[in-house]
């Protein structure tokens, strides 16, 4: 089949609901536009969501939540495989066995975990073994390029360092994978900041939820913070709050920032707000339609899920039987 010769990329996105705008620019428009050039695995990092305590009772629609977000956006899965990570057990077991050839330097060295862990006494060995695990998840498919935001490329410098450390120990095993950076976008800033990433754990007028509704988001643009001087110019040394906009603006419309800025020669940042606004809601208006279709029809989303999974554990068991020998396991018994 033509689908099996094109070449793999895997990408997982947290399961922490309420996805916003930069995950959007940065990470899911990317992937739909990928799923035609490549056979992508596309999963819920459900199991490094719990790396930060979750609440039991919410974790599942969460999941479930973020699934219903990607097929909105536009993953098809008839294009790609899409999957929970915690359905694939394959991931937690080369990630055991990764962790047996990790220097604790190299984890101990990132700065997600360094990011996550400054202001905490007890930290726990999770949020450390973070990035062992998403080697796994990425080296079970042995991909080509792996789609990420800018802030994972030294998870996936770690990855290409495990590959070779496993290789050179126990024999030609896995691929190394490119990082996949989105240029333009790739970091969309907050609106209240633009000095910080766009995040939804920060204040709720940082971010443009997806799901949010046509009032909040005239709201949040209208308040966003500008810069001095009225000029509507891609500067991000000097403008980075209109540059941010201006950033935000182009990838909503599908139009280049040059076009964008001559457009608003000589208007005034509330007239270009107030036109942000309504390129913002005609973007997301059918991302919001397809949502609430598929949150009506839960069973065909479960079904998906259930296919997908089913796909990946054939890839990722491949891959583990290779690998358990090579460890040198004994054979499991019948
Ligand atoms: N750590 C990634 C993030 O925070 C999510 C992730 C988990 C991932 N496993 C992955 C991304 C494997 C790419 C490949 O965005």
């Amino acid at each position: 089949m033509a689908e099996n010769r094109k070449q793999i990329a895997v990408s997982g996105i947290q399961a922490s609901g309420n996805l916003h705008i930069g995950n959007y620019i940065g990470a899911i428009k990317q992937f739909v536009e990928l799923q035609d050039k490549y056979n992508m695995f596309v999963f819920v990092a459900d199991l490094h969501a719990i790396t930060v305590p979750q609440d039991p009772k919410k974790l599942g629609a969460q999941t479930l939540d973020a699934v219903y977000t990607y097929l909105a956006c536009g993953l098809d899965p008839k294009k790609t495989t899409i999957f929970i990570q915690s359905h694939v057990p394959q991931h937690t077991e080369l990630g055991w066995i990764l962790n047996t050839i990790t220097p604790l330097g190299e984890l101990e060295r990132m700065t997600q975990f360094k990011d996550k862990t400054k202001d905490q006494t007890s930290i726990l060995a999770g949020l450390l073994n973070y990035p062992t695990l998403m080697a796994a998840d990425i080296l079970l498919y042995n991909p080509i390029a792996v789609p990420v935001g800018e802030d994972q490329v030294q998870h996936l410098e770690l990855t290409r360092t495990l590959a070779r450390k496993f290789n050179s120990r126990f024999g030609e095993t896995f691929k190394e994978p490119k990082a996949l950076i989105q240029k333009d976008g790739a970091r969309i800033m907050a609106l209240d900041d633009p000095i910080k990433k766009m995040s939804k754990s920060g204040n709720a007028n940082n971010f443009i939820g997806l799901l949010d509704s046509e009032a909040e988001i005239r709201r949040k643009i209208k308040i966003a913070v500008t810069d001095s001087g009225k000029e509507i110019k891609y500067d991000p040394a000097t403008k980075p709050a209109i540059s941010n906009l201006l950033i935000i603006y182009s990838q909503m419309a599908g139009l280049d920032i040059k076009e964008i800025e001559k457009k608003y020669v000589g208007k005034s940042y509330s007239e270009f707000k107030a036109d942000l606004a309504e390129v913002v809601l005609r973007a997301l208006k059918p991302i919001q339609e397809k949502y609430n279709k598929f949150a009506k029809d839960k069973k065909s989303v479960l079904q998906i899920l259930r296919d997908g999974a089913a796909e990946a554990r054939k890839v990722a068991e491949t891959t583990m039987e290779g690998v358990r020998a090579k460890v040198g396991f004994l054979e499991a018994l019948q």
